[in-house]
């Protein structure tokens, strides 16, 4: 859980953040959602940050949150951190409508199914969008992925560290000016240079981008801080790195081809359950799979 406690703890506010997406996302729920018009009891399912409440965006409604990641508390819903999507600590039939954005794929998925049709009265709605294999977020996680591992294998990251431990502490224009004399820290600044331009050949503009920036910041701004500093602000930006390459990762392992949608909606089988699914698409293609189990009174079969 170590990358999504770091991810949330670090003000992230969505899992999916691209503009385009994120409106693809906000209209989904609104639509979905609209014919709900009296004050109701919903929770959120892997909520993260709280993003499908925000654009639910019915702060009157009774919500719930809950993730098993430390997740900060939300605004307009009682959180809970700490909890299995397939264990949920509520008892059953507390809820009219259960949510879940990118989250019940991370359980065991046909569990977490279940669980949330527990928690959910007669008549609830269970509403969840779920990663696809071939989506554009699946693509631009294989992506990530790559790059990661491509700066990963480079040199670049060794080369900064005995960089920042050769020029030491420079003050002043006189250590500037020695600095430029030292043969050892020439060679060390070619094999940088050797490196980065085969690395800006392998990776996204962004990611390559971000690298420069990260080494501007603790070979030049902070230029006077102690050795120690600097090589812990460099070692913290790479593992950053690491644990964005290790969310792409885990989201790549939970996203569903449609034949897993299909057999598992296959397991949910039950009389009193209308079950519906299709695929969510923006103008920029393929966003994930929707899936909405209705649970029917038994009076109404
Ligand atoms: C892709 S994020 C989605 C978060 C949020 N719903 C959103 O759309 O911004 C996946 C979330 O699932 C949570 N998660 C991973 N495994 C889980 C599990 N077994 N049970 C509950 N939550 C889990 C992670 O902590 C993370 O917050």
């Amino acid at each position: 859980m170590k990358q999504w406690d770091n991810y949330w703890q670090n003000q992230a506010v969505a899992a999916v953040n691209e503009p385009q997406l994120q409106r693809a996302l906000a209209r989904f729920w609104r639509q979905r959602t609209q014919h709900f018009d009296k004050v109701i009891y919903a929770v959120d399912v892997a909520s993260g940050h709280g993003d499908v409440i925000r654009h639910i965006d019915r702060p009157q409604w009774h919500w719930a949150a809950t993730d098993l990641a430390s997740i900060p508390a939300q605004q307009h819903a009682i959180t809970l951190a700490g909890i299995d999507a397939a264990q949920q600590p509520f008892s059953s039939g507390q809820f009219d409508l259960v949510v879940s954005q990118f989250g019940l794929e991370y359980a065991d998925v046909a569990a977490a199914l279940q669980e949330a049709l527990r928690i959910g009265r007669p008549n609830a709605t269970i509403l969840a969008l779920l990663h696809h294999t071939d989506s554009i977020i699946s693509q631009q996680a294989r992506i990530d992925v790559m790059d990661v591992q491509h700066f990963a294998n480079s040199k670049v990251a060794s080369l900064i560290e005995a960089l920042i431990e050769e020029m030491g502490v420079v003050v002043t224009e006189a250590d500037f000016a020695a600095l430029e004399q030292r043969h050892s820290l020439q060679a060390l600044g070619q094999q940088l240079d050797v490196a980065l331009s085969a690395l800006r050949k392998q990776i996204s503009a962004g990611l390559f981008r971000l690298v420069l920036a990260g080494i501007e910041r603790v070979l030049n701004e902070q230029m006077a801080q102690p050795v120690s500093v600097r090589l812990e602000l460099w070692r913290a930006g790479v593992q950053d790195l690491q644990l964005f390459r290790e969310r792409n990762q885990h989201q790549l392992s939970a996203a569903l081809t449609a034949a897993d949608l299909q057999r598992i909606c296959h397991g949910l089988s039950a009389d009193n359950l209308h079950i519906e699914h299709g695929l969510l698409q923006s103008e920029e293609g393929l966003v994930a799979h929707w899936l909405q189990l209705t649970k029917i009174e038994p009076k109404h079969l």
